[in-house]
Order: C-alpha cells, then sequence, then structure tokens
C-alpha cells in the first residue's frame, strides 16, 4: 500500500513551468528553458521584432538560434505549416559580412538581453543585408528586412518578469486599432504609437486617459526605452510608410522632453543646453539625462529663446533635436502607461514645486536657480514650511541629491549652490534661516578632492561634492524642507538608538530640550527619549538602527 502511493506520487515531483505551461498554441515548441512559437503570418523584420507578444511575462523576441541543435526543432514547426523561410532574432547594426558573426547580435527590441553572436549557421546564399532569415535547408540567410517572411519568436525563463497592470493593456490591442498601432513594455510601462498626436493646446495631455493606470508622453529615460523608440521608427518606416531600405532611420517622435526654464529668454545660466526634463500631465518633473552621449543629435540642444522642446530622430546623426511647439504637433507621439504614483501628500507637494525637485532623506530638496549672495539666500526657501539652506553633509546625500535634481550633468558648472555649510573662523556651521548656526560635524563632509580651500562658503557642484568660496559671489541655492520636522512621531516604544547612530546622550533632559535640541542640531534626524530619568539620544543619518531599551521611545519626523 505504502508503495503504491509513493508511485502515484511521484510524477508530481516533475511539475511543469508557467512557460511550459503557456507554451501550447500550434505551432510552439518548448525546447531547452524556452518557448518557441512560429508565426505564419508574414512581416517585415523590424515589424516581426516588435511582433514576439503571445506570452506575457517572458520578454518574447525573435528567436536566439545558438548552435545547429536549433535546425531540427525549427524546421519541424516549417516543415508542420509549410514555411520555407522564416525571420529569427539575429541583426547587425552597422557594415558586418556573413564572412563571420563579427558584428552580429542576437537581437532584441530594447537591446535589453542582447548579445553578440557567437554561432550563425551561415548559408551560401542571400548574402546581402542586415537582417537574418532562417531557410529551411539552407539556414541563415542575411537578406533585406523589407521582404515579408514568417517569424519564430522566443519566450526565455530566465527573462520571467512581474507582471503588472501596464503589461496587461500592452498586450491587448485595441479593436480597431489603426495600422500604425505599435506597442511594447519595457522597465514597468507600456509605451504606445498610434494614431495620437499631440496638439499646442495639449503638449503634456494628449495620451488616452486609461482607467487603473497614469499616462504621459514617453518619458524615454533608459538605453531600453530609447532602443524601443527606434524598434518602433524601423517597423514604421518600413511598414506604414513603405520606405526605401536607407531611410529605414528617417523616424521622428513627440514624447515627453520639456525646458523648464527659471527664467524667460535665456537670461538664466541654464539656458539652452540645461534644464531639461520629463514632464507629465500632473506637473511632476525629473530631470534628463541629457549629457548622455545618445542623447542630444551633433550641435544640439541650439541656444535658441524659443526652442523649449525636443524631438527624437534616427534621421541625420540619431539622438534629439531641439524645437518649438508647433514642430512637436506634426510628429507621430509616443504615449507612456504605468502604474499609478503612489506619493504621500509631502512627496506631491515636493515633486509639483515649479523647482527642480526631489525626496529623499526624510525631506524636499529645491535647486533654485537665481544666482543671490548667501546673506540673501539664507532666508529664500520658503516655499513650504520649515525650510532651511540644505545640510548636506555625506557623500551618499551629495550624491542623492546631484543625481534626483540634476542627472548629474545638468547644473551648469559655472553655478555651485549655496547650502548651509559656512565658516566663521576655523569653524563650519549649518546656518538656520535666522542666522542662528548649529556647529556641524565634519567628519564625514563631502569635500571634493583637495578641499576644503580658502572662503568662508562651501558650494555643492555638479558631482555632488563640496569646495570652498566666497559667500559674497551670486549662486544658486539649494534648499531642503524638512517633512514636518516640528511634529516628531513616536516611534516604536521601548527602543534606544544603537550606540553606531547615536551622536549624543544627555541626561536630565525634557523631552521638549531634546526634540529642541535635535531640531537644532545640523546633523540629527531623528531622537529617542527616555522619560523615566530623561536620557536623550540624538540620532544622524537615515538609519533607524534601535535595540531594545525599556522606558524609551524613539520619535522620528513624519513621513
Ligand atoms: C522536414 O521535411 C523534410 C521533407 O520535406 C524532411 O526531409 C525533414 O527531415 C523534415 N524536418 C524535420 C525536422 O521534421
Ligand atoms: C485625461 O484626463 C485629464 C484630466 O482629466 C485631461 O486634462 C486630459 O485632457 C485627458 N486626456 C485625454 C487625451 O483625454
Ligand atoms: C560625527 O559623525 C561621525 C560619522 O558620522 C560619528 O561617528 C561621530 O560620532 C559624530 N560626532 C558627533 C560629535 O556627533
Ligand atoms: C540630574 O539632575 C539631578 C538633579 O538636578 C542630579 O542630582 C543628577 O546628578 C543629574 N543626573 C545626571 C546623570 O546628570
Ligand atoms: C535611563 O533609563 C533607561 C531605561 O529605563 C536605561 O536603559 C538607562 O540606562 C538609564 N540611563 C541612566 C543614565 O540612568
Amino acid at each position: 500500500m505504502i508503495i503504491a502511493l509513493l508511485i502515484f506520487n511521484f510524477p508530481l515531483i516533475y511539475s511543469a513551468t508557467d512557460l511550459q505551461n503557456q507554451c501550447n498554441i500550434p505551432l510552439s515548441v518548448y525546447y531547452g528553458t524556452s518557448c518557441l512559437i512560429l508565426h505564419t503570418e508574414l512581416k517585415k523584420f523590424n515589424t516581426a521584432k516588435i511582433a514576439c507578444n503571445d506570452i506575457l511575462g517572458y520578454s518574447g523576441h525573435l528567436v536566439h538560434i545558438r548552435s545547429l541543435d536549433y535546425q531540427p526543432v525549427i524546421e519541424s514547426l516549417m516543415n508542420a505549416s509549410s514555411v520555407l523561410n522564416a525571420w529569427i532574432g539575429t541583426e547587425c547594426y552597422g557594415t558586418c559580412t556573413t564572412a563571420s558573426n563579427a558584428g552580429w547580435y542576437y537581437t532584441t527590441p530594447t537591446r535589453k538581453f542582447e548579445e553578440s553572436a557567437t554561432f550563425i549557421a551561415w548559408s551560401a546564399t542571400g548574402m546581402t543585408g542586415n537582417s537574418v532569415a532562417w531557410q529551411k535547408d539552407q539556414k541563415s540567410i542575411a537578406i533585406d528586412p523589407r521582404t515579408d517572411y514568417a517569424f519564430i519568436c522566443e519566450y526565455e525563463e530566465k527573462y520571467a518578469y512581474k507582471i503588472t497592470a501596464a503589461a496587461e493593456y500592452c498586450k491587448s490591442k485595441p479593436p480597431n486599432a489603426p495600422s500604425n498601432f505599435v506597442s511594447a513594455y519595457v522597465d514597468g510601462s507600456c509605451f504606445i504609437m498610434a494614431a495620437t498626436k499631440a496638439t499646442i493646446a495639449k503638449l503634456r495631455t494628449s495620451c488616452s486617459n486609461v482607467t487603473g493606470l497614469v499616462s504621459r508622453h514617453a518619458h524615454l529615460s533608459t538605453t531600453a526605452k530609447v532602443h524601443m523608440a527606434r524598434s518602433f521608427g524601423r517597423a514604421l518606416a518600413e511598414t506604414y510608410y513603405n520606405y526605401p531600405l536607407n531611410q529605414l532611420s528617417d523616424f521622428s517622435f513627440t514624447t515627453g522632453l520639456e525646458q523648464l526654464k527659471a527664467c524667460t529668454d535665456n537670461t538664466c545660466s541654464e539656458e539652452g543646453s540645461y534644464s531639461w526634463f520629463w514632464t507629465t500631465p500632473e506637473g511632476y518633473k525629473w530631470p534628463a539625462k541629457m549629457q548622455e552621449s545618445y542623447f542630444w543629435g551633433p550641435g544640439q540642444p541650439t541656444t535658441s529663446t524659443t526652442n523649449n522642446y525636443a524631438y527624437m530622430t534616427g534621421k541625420y546623426t540619431d539622438g534629439y533635436y531641439d524645437c518649438d511647439a508647433t514642430r512637436l504637433t506634426a510628429l507621430g507621439l509616443i504615449c507612456e502607461y504605468l502604474e499609478p504614483y503612489s506619493f504621500t501628500d509631502f512627496e506631491n507637494a515636493c515633486l509639483l514645486s515649479p523647482n527642480p525637485s526631489a525626496i529623499g532623506y526624510v525631506s524636499c530638496f529645491t535647486l533654485n536657480r537665481n544666482a543671490i549672495t548667501f546673506d540673501t539666500a539664507q532666508g529664500k526657501c520658503t516655499e513650504f514650511p520649515g525650510g532651511f539652506l540644505a545640510r548636506v553633509n555625506t557623500v551618499d546625500m551629495g550624491t542623492f541629491v546631484s543625481t534626483a535634481l540634476w542627472a548629474k550633468t545638468g547644473l551648469p558648472p559655472t553655478m555651485p549652490l549655496f547650502n548651509g555649510l559656512r565658516r566663521y573662523s576655523s569653524q563650519w556651521y549649518w546656518i538656520n534661516p535666522d542666522g542662528t548656526k548649529s556647529t556641524a560635524n565634519t567628519t564625514s563632509l563631502p569635500w571634493d578632492a583637495g578641499q576644503p580651500l580658502t572662503g568662508d562658503c562651501a558650494l555643492l557642484g555638479q558631482n555632488g561634492l563640496l569646495k570652498t568660496g566666497s559667500c559674497t559671489t551670486n549662486q544658486w541655492y539649494l534648499c531642503q524642507y524638512r517633512n514636518k520636522l516640528h511634529e516628531f512621531n513616536r516611534g516604536i516604544a521601548d527602543l534606544k538608538a544603537s550606540p553606531s547612530v547615536v551622536m549624543s546622550e544627555t541626561y536630565n533632559m525634557s523631552f521638549r530640550q531634546c526634540r529642541q535640541s535635535c531640531q537644532n542640531n545640523g546633523d540629527c534626524t531623528s531622537f529617542s527619549h527616555s522619560s523615566s530619568n530623561n536620557t536623550c539620544q540624538l540620532i544622524s543619518g537615515s538609519n533607524k538602527a534601535t535595540v531594545a531599551a525599556s522606558g524609551f521611545n524613539w520619535y522620528k519626523p513624519e513621513l
């Protein structure tokens, strides 16, 4: 009896994967750790390249043929459907020959998971193109991408991702979709290009509203997203516009890129090459990594005072070209759909600031692009309650600020920022808005190489590090607003800070004195207090390391 049970239970151990279970449609086969699916409908190469959307959640792409072992697998699918030629995922982006694998890639629409080709079963015929098809009995042929062929998709276990509502939306092609409809799910967002165009009245809000998702003009903020846009472009050029081979990169798009100026008519030092942001209908904005090599076309952006937008094109030398609003409305628009933002009220207010702004270190930081002296700047952090010139006291914090506010590159080198740090004789202080000061802990200040030198102010540079300079020159400045610092919340009871994050422990201090002491100390971010013997611990950094200690309560700013 026991033996029989064991035997009957045994097969359950071999449970099929989710991908195996889904790999059950006609002309599909699970091979190795991939599902291969042959599509018999005919498409041109670039169009087939973005059409592997049968199975959600596995980053579909044209099949990567890595050895001759694939031949019987794919040829039996071809036999079963009488297909003689099918596109596979091998491609050259520049100039390649079919004498070797050099320059050839196992391609994907986003170039994510792409690899240099290690094996190509070259045929002896049809060797004059950058796109590769499998010809039954002939193996790999390189030909013109505009040829209409069947195609073979591959879904790999190792490229699985979590399916989100945006991914689901991306798979569902709407009824009556226009013939220029293309979609792709990349890095958490669904990108769709269809019939929509931006209008002057809707330069941020032209993308349709979708229940349960937020929409915006596409933020091409990662290289995968940029490559996806190029794949869209080539697909539309060959199929929708029927362009000749040498014009497959002649696409231009409108996206969500805008120049948000601090001052009109280029009177601020950031114009026209700085202050480019990805914007949303709600008014959120994130700095664009516009100094990345793939970003601007040559000579771009120009110093034009009216070109506050830019479009992406593959024409000329690929990249963004600045333009006015009218130009944007003449081009195809890429829309982006993603899960709703989950900002708190505090974060929301911060991100809607007209200044570049970012949330971190239980604070809102704003970049104020108005050049004034330190003494004037000291009282100017008034956009939200409780503001002060920022206290950037570690390399981590400097890196965060430079990444979140100007993408490491968008701060003019001539405009390092005043922040709260000022020197009187040899001592550095954090200066409060009312001019009072508290001694700064200089142990971990983010000094640039060779710093500090002479100068009574410390200015935060493009790289997020500090350099000394004069307090009386006119500079831009960095503000910080703590998230309701005055309203400390009680944290988990019976905890005090572990010694590694405590900057001071004092006795005989009331709760109020302890709280005041934290607020006055430039490096204090939370505190713990024991009401039984009035011990007060000031805690630094975003560290919340705590240890059990009866009678203590931990107080932190409300999040
Ligand atoms: C495909 O069909 C041909 C005959 O048309 C046969 O020679 C070949 O073995 C078949 N290949 C596979 C993998 O089934
Ligand atoms: C989407 O909704 C917003 C807010 O209701 C509106 O301003 C915008 O025009 C809508 N977009 C479209 C394309 O209908
Ligand atoms: C200053 O900061 C360092 C490192 O963060 C810390 O170890 C030290 O205790 C701090 N000193 C004071 C006086 O707070
Ligand atoms: C706290 O204050 C009391 C009375 O003022 C004093 O006797 C005691 O020594 C103080 N304790 C500490 C740890 O300073
Ligand atoms: C104060 O009380 C806490 C908790 O009761 C205890 O852990 C700590 O050692 C006490 N400190 C002093 C100085 O008595």
